[in-house]
């Protein structure tokens, strides 16, 4: 059976459009949303779900109680192992499904009213009855779709962050849950980073996570000083004409520190160089992810009349951006190749069948058809 997937946004949030459900809770408070997508089916069996924490190239999780205690492992994990499962309670968590899945991927287009470039993921859990993985606090904004089962949340606006010590996952020391809902297939909770939640499964249960990531202050400079060290052309270069002599030839010259404070002062971010940083470093592909390129590649222009024929769309693990006359394709960036056609595939991350496609528009298309990057038709 087909999702009964909304087609009107305000379903989605609650009966908010868009830009009220932004202006109101996005990155501030907590929102529950009834029947958020009706009739809502898991895109994923369980056992397609054991798969994929099978995959090394698949990031996944688990985590049991045993006596109390919270205990973490990394997979990937043998589905047998995970069929016969661990002491109760237990949840294993998969990242990145919208990576490998179609259908997952298409569900977050369900999200596309908040910018890709705030995108991280589609996480899925499934856990058994009394399984969760503590009270603890995200730096995420995340919608919590209920996908199968039920799950009890308890949330918390309370301010004291201490976590238990040595655990091996965060959780919060002092947990003073405020108020709490259950949540049945359909149902959506809005939370907004840092806000303390707690989700315990009535039963055997499967939560999907939609993640937007709000990276650190330390991250994003540290990835732009990065991105400087490869791009970055400086003029000049260190003089000293009126050097002395010295008798401490090891002493690191105070002269030296000015001058070389001078020659690096001189450094600004400017508005284009954080924007060309970003663009390359919102699409780079997690570590995991790895392309697949056809095997039997069509020549370029059988290609083209298979665009035209049957449209294109990205591979799920794609990840594209665009700004200006810029587009940012998987980490790599292509200055000045902006055309409405390839706007519009970022955006939607499909092009339906049209023109032939010809010029540079063909050049990049079939360059990244090669690559796996996507591929023709409209589905899988
Ligand atoms: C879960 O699905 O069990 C965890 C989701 C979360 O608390 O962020
Ligand atoms: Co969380």
């Amino acid at each position: 059976m087909k999702n009964a997937l909304p087609s009107d946004i305000s379903q989605l949030l609650g009966g908010y459009s868009a830009d009220r459900f932004l202006a109101r809770y996005w990155h501030k408070r907590p929102l529950l949303v009834r029947r958020a997508i009706p009739g809502f089916r898991p895109l994923l069996t369980r056992a397609q779900l054991f798969a994929l924490a099978g995959r090394d190239d698949v990031e996944s999780r688990l985590v049991s109680r045993v006596r109390g205690r919270f205990r973490l492992e990394h997979g990937p994990f043998a589905a047998r192992a995970l069929r016969r499962g661990t002491a109760p309670p237990w949840t294993l968590l998969v990242q990145g499904v919208n990576l490998h899945h179609a259908g997952a991927d298409a569900l977050l287009q369900r999200f596309g009213f908040v910018p890709s470039a705030r995108l991280d993921d589609l996480m899925i859990s499934w856990a058994t009855d009394g399984g969760g993985v503590g009270p603890h606090f995200d730096s995420y904004d995340v919608f919590l779709l209920q996908a199968h089962g039920r799950r009890r949340w308890r949330i918390s606006t309370q301010r004291d962050r201490a976590l238990v010590p040595g655990a091996p996952l965060r959780i919060l020391r002092d947990f003073r849950p405020g108020e709490e809902w259950v949540l049945e297939p359909g149902d959506m909770l809005y939370l907004p980073p840092g806000c303390a939640h707690d989700g315990v499964a009535l039963g055997e249960c499967m939560t999907y996570s939609i993640g937007f990531r709000a990276p650190s202050a330390q991250e994003l400079t540290r990835g732009y000083l990065e991105h400087l060290a490869d791009h970055l052309q400086r003029p000049g270069m260190y003089a000293d004409p009126d050097l002395r002599a010295t008798r401490a030839p090891a002493r690191v010259p105070e002269r030296y520190v000015e001058r070389a404070m001078r020659l690096i002062g001189t450094l600004r971010p400017t508005r284009e160089s954080v924007a060309a940083f970003l663009g390359a470093y919102l699409s780079e592909p997690k570590a995991s992810v790895f392309f697949d390129p056809p095997a039997a590649p069509l020549a370029r222009a059988r290609f083209a009349r298979a665009a035209a024929a049957r449209g294109v769309r990205l591979d799920p693990r794609t990840r594209m951006l665009h700004r200006g006359r810029a587009l940012y394709v998987n980490g790599d960036t292509f200055a000045d190749a902006a055309s409405p056609a390839l706007t519009a595939l970022a955006d939607a991350r499909r092009l339906a069948p049209g023109p032939l496609p010809a010029g540079r528009d063909l050049d990049l298309l079939y360059a990244w058809y090669t690559h796996g990057w996507l591929h023709p038709g409209a589905s899988p």
